[in-house]
């Protein structure tokens, strides 16, 4: 089984540019595709990932020159000096889980394999999954699923875990995939635990914290002319894009209300578009489905 299909592959090269001899940076370098794809064009990637799979899997089937970091985006800025590089010709963010990390069920991320409740992208951290549904309060549970899942039953779900657990805490992801489906009534529209499980992915890695300070460090890095692209797979991450690349492409940013600009904020950013994925592309990687790719130009 491939680690990862990558997802808008051509679109991405395209946007970024490619050129020989030039240094772009993979932000999410999961199974590499992207970064396959820019060393093939001639180009050096500096690549960084929280998991050590990914770092482990990449150096041993990708040849080039790769410079690996095990790391956080948001950390971005720091690492990549730290690198020793000082500017970037292009970047490209991949967000959310590779396939890999979907489909091993040890790393207890989907509702369709049994595994521990863990869902850690970078498994040298301490909280887990396991630690949201046995250790949160009703309510926390319930926000959660309601503001990283946009579950319309997120308190019939909240409740029914927390009874669940006052026998024994839950510890697997059958378990847990069993009680969300038993709480809530048939809807259309996939598996009863499918939002849940995104919302506790979502809480257990902070993914929606660092996404904005990510995007205006790398930006920061990047020469005049260099392009970077984000691909998101919901509309909550692709809020956070739209909205950061909108305020890095506007003028002035003072609130609305405001007679007249008191922020002297210039645009460094011109938007070159918003692509999704081809018919052909969905329909033979279906995970392609929810991918949206924004990107934007360093004026
Ligand atoms: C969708 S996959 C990337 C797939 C890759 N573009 C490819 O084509 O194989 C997302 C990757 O980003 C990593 N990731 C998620 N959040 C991260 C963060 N905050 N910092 C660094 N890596 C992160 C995940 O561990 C995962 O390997």
């Amino acid at each position: 089984m491939s680690y990862h299909v990558p997802v808008m592959l051509d679109e991405v090269i395209d946007a970024l540019r490619v050129q020989r001899g030039k240094t772009y940076l993979d932000a999410t370098l999961g199974g590499g595709g992207h970064t396959g794809a820019i060393i093939e064009k001639g180009g050096s990637v500096v690549a960084i990932d929280r998991d050590d799979d990914a770092i482990g899997y990449c150096k041993s089937h990708i040849v080039g020159d790769v410079t690996y970091i095990k790391g956080q985006y948001e950390n971005a800025v720091e690492l990549v000096v730290g690198a020793g590089v000082k500017s970037l010709d292009g970047a490209i963010m991949d967000l959310g889980v590779s396939s890999h990390q979907l489909d091993d069920a040890e790393r207890g991320f989907s509702y369709m394999r049994d595994g521990a409740l863990d869902m850690r992208m970078d498994r040298t951290q301490e909280f887990t999954a396991y630690d949201v549904i046995n250790g949160y309060s009703e309510s926390e549970i319930a926000d959660v699923l309601y503001r990283y899942g946009e579950e319309s039953f997120s308190r019939r779900i909240a409740s029914a875990v927390v009874k669940a657990r006052q026998s024994s805490p839950i510890k697997t992801t059958s378990e847990l995939a069993q009680i969300i489906a038993a709480s809530v009534p048939y809807r259309k529209g996939g598996h009863p635990a499918k939002k849940s499980f995104q919302a506790i992915r979502i809480e257990v890695n902070g993914e929606l914290k660092g996404i904005e300070s990510a995007i205006n460090g790398i930006f920061g890095m990047i020469e005049r002319g260099g392009r970077l692209a984000v691909i998101t797979f919901h509309s909550l991450e692709d809020r956070i894009v739209k909205t950061a690349f909108g305020a890095l492409a506007t003028d002035c940013i003072c609130p609305k209300s405001f007679p007249v600009c008191v922020c002297g904020h210039r645009a460094t950013a011109k938007p070159v578009g918003r692509f999704r994925p081809t018919a052909q592309e969905t329909n033979v990687n279906p995970r392609a489905k929810s991918a949206t790719l924004r990107v934007i130009e360093k004026l």
